[in-house]
């Protein structure tokens, strides 16, 4: 058996390039030249989906390893350092403090690790996406590891037919709950149906135990307490040989799906799939939209990347998500366009209500 890897991917808006468009390049490579050379890193690749800087990393740290998490902080930070030399918008947006605390969990930037034996082969996909938050990967992994119609394994494979455990976390309460499906999937939709608060953080084959998909499930306005964007979540899934194959991995996003994000992080719109060269969301700050990179791991090296919604069988995909867009845009700031008032991340609601407060009239 081979060594462990660990996989990380730690992801950051440390400022736009233009508005919340884009990473300018230069911070890219920034990125580039703070993790060349680390003797802590075996591979890494840097890349952005949106505004957000995304590193993936393997090394055989461990999941939670001080060394790295402080590794890409120090990245982010420099990077912050460029953006606000640059006056790039939201310079620093995503870092809630100034000093490292040991765990680069709770301090702004998403982040989805796991360690695993390499298999005699290891494909793995990431996934990235920016104008939502974590909770818009409940519907694509469910449908990855429970959904028949959309996974042909579960029916099929006998190395997958017993099904997926999944650890779901309810981000308000701090709380979590481990669903055994099938047995529990009409249970486990009561939770993950309502992704703004329940998100899947794992799946693990249920025969072996291994972990199969890990995402970043922080929610920074619900540690901040103030706005500052939604948490464009990382989702990281193994495939093949009794994980879901690769086309079953990106099956699910063929039908755009609505999650919550979009402009100021207050709306509600279709993720759209999209390759490396199409992810500056651009109408309305959207529409949101996810960007999957496949590697072939060997021994930690990212072989890689392929980038696979550049194919054009997600060309209907995207002509969905712009029909569903051209629609919801239609109803402008009404609900469910605009996002139901628990779950904006901006609001006047509570200057308006004051200004108007003498003219509500109690009625008998
Ligand atoms: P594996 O069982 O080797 O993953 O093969 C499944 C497959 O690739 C079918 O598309
Ligand atoms: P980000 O969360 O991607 O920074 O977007 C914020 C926003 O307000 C877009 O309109
Ligand atoms: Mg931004
Ligand atoms: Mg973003």
């Amino acid at each position: 058996m081979s060594k462990k890897i660990t996989l990380s991917v730690i992801k950051a808006d440390v400022g736009g390039y233009v508005g919340h468009s884009s990473v300018h390049p230069e911070l890219l490579e920034k990125a580039r030249s703070m993790l060349s050379g680390s003797p802590l890193l075996i591979d890494y690749h840097v890349t952005h989906v949106g505004d957000d800087i995304n590193l993936i990393l393997t090394h055989e740290a461990g999941c939670d390893n001080e060394e790295i998490h402080k590794l890409t902080w120090e990245t982010f930070l420099a990077c912050t350092d460029l953006a606000k030399r640059m006056k790039l918008y939201g310079a620093g947006q995503d870092l809630l403090s100034d000093a490292f605390s040991g765990n680069i969990k709770g301090m702004g930037p998403g982040v989805a690790e796991m360690e695993f034996e390499e298999r005699k082969s290891e494909p793995v996909v990431i996934f990235m996406a920016d104008k939502t938050e974590p909770g818009a990967w409940n519907f694509p992994s469910y449908k990855m590891f429970a959904d028949p119609f959309n996974t042909a394994g579960l029916v099929i494979d006998p190395k997958m037919h017993n099904g997926f455990n999944f650890d779901v976390r309810d981000l308000v309460k701090h709380r979590k709950v481990v669903f055994s499906c099938p047995e529990d999937i009409y249970d486990m939709l009561v939770f993950i149906g309502a992704p703004g608060r329940f998100c899947i953080k794992s799946v693990y084959h249920r025969d072996t135990g291994e972990i199969c998909s890990t995402s970043s499930t922080q929610r920074l306005n619900l540690m901040a307490g103030r706005y500052i964007g939604k948490d464009d979540p990382v989702m990281i899934v193994r495939t093949q040989s009794g994980f879901p194959a690769l086309g079953e991995v990106l099956e699910p996003f063929a039908n755009p799906h609505l999650v919550s994000g979009w402009m100021r992080g207050s709306h509600s719109g279709p993720l759209m799939p999209v390759g490396l060269d199409n992810n500056n969301p651009t109408r309305f700050d959207g529409p949101p939209r996810a960007t999957a990179l496949g590697f072939q791991l060997a021994e930690g090296k990212l072989q890689g990347p392929q980038d696979f919604f550049k194919d054009p069988s997600y060309d209907k995909a995207r002509e969905t998500a712009n029909e569903i867009a051209q629609y919801l845009r239609r109803l402008g700031p009404f609900e469910p366009h605009r996002l139901h008032l628990d779950e904006m991340e901006y609001t006047s609601m509570p200057e308006v209500s004051e200004k108007l407060k003498s003219r509500f009239v109690d009625l008998l």
